[in-house]
């Protein structure tokens, strides 16, 4: 047996899957997500830029194949995402010239889509990542094209197309960075605003996506409280423990432009020292301690990834660079962390 046993009455416990595991090209991976994993989100292929063709059309290979993978394998099955900035074309928000469209084009735009991908997969999918990082690195409202053309009335509106198609889905607030003072007191005063417009916002997403050096598990306490504190349910939606400890702190675009890739400084570049396995296996110890203690308000926690061959963080933010920020190896066995969180 293994987590998805361990965990049965604490919270579910996920992975986000890629295109590849979902439609069944690794068996390897199946037979673990089958005895560890009780949940599964969408890694990309339920974003815009996914599901649809250049001229508006649908495409739903892949997220058809995500979803089969989930009810053939009795899993719990999160869509990701609505409303998001990235992986969406700009021929959403501009016209030719450059120009944005108008308020009610937009609106007509996000019916269509969100009326249709939230009733396809009605009664199939649990919960939705409804609108994703609406809160930029200054804490402020992100000026995304959403925001420029709609203001915050975009994340208004995507709740309630969802909720009106799909009313026994639980949608969410997903965000980054939210377990930091700054930007989590920005997203409790958004979801404020949003439960006094009447919004149906039922949890909240935390991404999580961490370092061995931080944030402090005060911080991310602060924030499962304060989140709770709203009558929302909390979800750790997207976690995974970077080693690299001077990324984390800084805001994303600045970390690509500042930072080139030397092999010759990347301490990991072949494998993990013991010394920060250690501290890679106790920052999983401890986080998992973190949501054990708060269970109750917690309803999963799901992993941005099963293996560190597949991570996202492989050349990200730094391009080149090797990630480990999973549970299991690029050789898809557990790792030191993996058997810490089974012991809790
Ligand atoms: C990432 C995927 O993991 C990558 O494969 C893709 O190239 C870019 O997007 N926050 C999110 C996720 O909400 O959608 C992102 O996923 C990671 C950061």
């Amino acid at each position: 047996t293994g987590l998805k046993e361990a965990y049965k009455d604490r919270f579910l416990i996920g992975a986000a899957i890629n295109t590849a595991i979902a439609s069944g090209k690794h068996p390897d991976i199946t037979e673990i997500i089958k005895r560890d994993f009780s949940s599964v989100t969408s890694e990309n292929d339920m974003k815009w830029g996914s599901v649809r063709t250049a001229d508006g059309g649908w495409k739903w290979e892949a997220a058809d194949h995500f979803m089969n993978f989930a009810l053939q394998n009795n899993l719990h099955a999160v869509g990701h995402t609505l409303a998001w900035h990235s992986q969406i074309p700009q021929s959403v928000f501009k016209d030719r010239s450059g120009e944005y469209v108008k308020p009610a084009e937009l609106i007509k735009k996000m019916e269509e889509h969100i009326t249709t991908i939230v009733g396809r997969y009605k009664g199939k999918l649990q919960a939705w990542d409804a609108v994703n990082e609406a809160i930029g690195d200054d804490n402020q409202m992100r000026k995304s094209h959403y925001f420029n053309v709609l203001g915050e009335e975009f994340i208004d509106r995507t709740f309630h197309l969802a909720h009106e198609v799909d009313p026994k889905a639980h949608l969410m607030y997903n965000d980054y960075n939210i377990e930091r003072p700054g930007k989590r007191e920005a997203c409790v005063e958004m979801l404020k605003r949003l439960k006094k417009r009447g919004v149906p916002v039922h949890g909240l997403g935390i991404q999580a996506h961490v370092a061995v050096d931080g944030p402090s598990i005060a911080d991310i306490e602060q924030s499962i409280l304060a989140f709770a504190e709203l009558g929302l349910r909390v979800h750790f939606t997207e976690l995974d423990v970077d080693v690299l400890p001077q990324v984390w702190n800084l805001p994303v675009a600045e970390i690509s432009t500042r930072f080139e890739y030397r092999p010759e400084r990347d301490p990991f570049k072949d494998g993990l020292t013991q010394e920060m396995n250690d501290k890679l296996s106790s920052r999983y110890e401890e986080l998992f301690k973190l949501f054990i203690k708060h269970k109750d308000k917690i309803d999963r926690v799901t992993l941005w990834g099963v293996s560190d061959d597949a991570s996202w963080l492989n050349g990200f933010p730094i391009r080149g660079r090797t990630a480990y920020p999973l549970l299991f190896d690029r050789k898809h066995q557990p790792k030191d962390a993996y058997q810490r969180v089974l012991a809790l």
